[in-house]
């Protein structure tokens, strides 16, 4: 099944509360979080306070992606918070700890790769991990070109999958448009992040529709 998950990182945040019930009123099927910490990426965005702050106004899951260094010391933190879903990169941690630890937590474990690391390091964590976020831009901004090489490593990753765990679901995120998003969803991705082809567009129950069967 195919999910449109927008990511706030492209929201007004002087208006938070709203932008967050706007979006679930479009037909947004979860919300994601960005947290940067100015060390893994060269961008320092939100955190802790805002995952409570969007737990209160909303019933969609929340995805929160770590984007930080040492992320196994904050999975409890941002779990009572209020995340659902929390996803950590291969590149910041041990994920054979990380991904039972945030399922221990009673959340979704995301294993994330970014452009430069192969899927092979991901491939131990089949049957670990609840979803795995194959990264189409390299992480820290919203508004970013698309890299196509991200729909090979997606194919390749739900080869592997459709042999051991075929439930197990694909996120793509990073420069998805209407445009490429047929692309992202043909070469197995379903669960699709959007920051600014959502928040940058006026109507945003337009864009989900047109992310869903794009
Ligand atoms: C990038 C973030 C993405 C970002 C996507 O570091 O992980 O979630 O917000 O933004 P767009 O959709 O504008 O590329
Ligand atoms: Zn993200």
């Amino acid at each position: 099944m195919i999910q449109i998950i927008p990511s706030i990182l492209s929201c007004d945040f002087g208006r938070l509360a709203e932008e967050i019930r706007a979006v679930e009123a479009a037909g947004a099927d979860a919300i994601h979080i960005d947290v940067m910490d100015g060390h893994f990426v060269p961008n320092i965005s939100i955190g802790i306070p805002i995952v409570r702050a969007v737990r209160a106004v909303t019933q969609l899951p929340i995805d929160c992606h770590l984007m930080i260094a040492h992320p196994t010391q904050y999975l409890r933190a941002f779990a009572e918070a209020g995340a659902d879903w929390i996803s950590v990169h291969v590149e910041t941690c041990d994920l054979a700890t990380a991904l039972p630890a945030i399922r221990a937590l009673g959340c979704r474990a995301g294993a994330v790769l970014n452009p430069p690391t192969p899927v092979a390091a991901v491939l131990p964590y089949i049957g670990e991990a609840d979803f795995f976020l194959v990264m189409s831009v390299d992480p820290g901004f919203a508004g970013q070109r698309f890299l196509p090489e991200a729909l090979e490593k997606i194919r390749t990753l739900q080869h592997a999958l459709h042999a051991r765990t075929p439930a197990t679901p694909i996120q793509i995120d990073g420069g998805i448009t209407i445009e490429n998003v047929g692309r992202a969803k043909a070469a197995g991705a379903s669960l699709i992040v959007a920051a600014s082809a959502i928040f940058q567009g006026r109507d945003y129950a337009a864009t989900i529709a047109a992310l869903r069967t794009g």
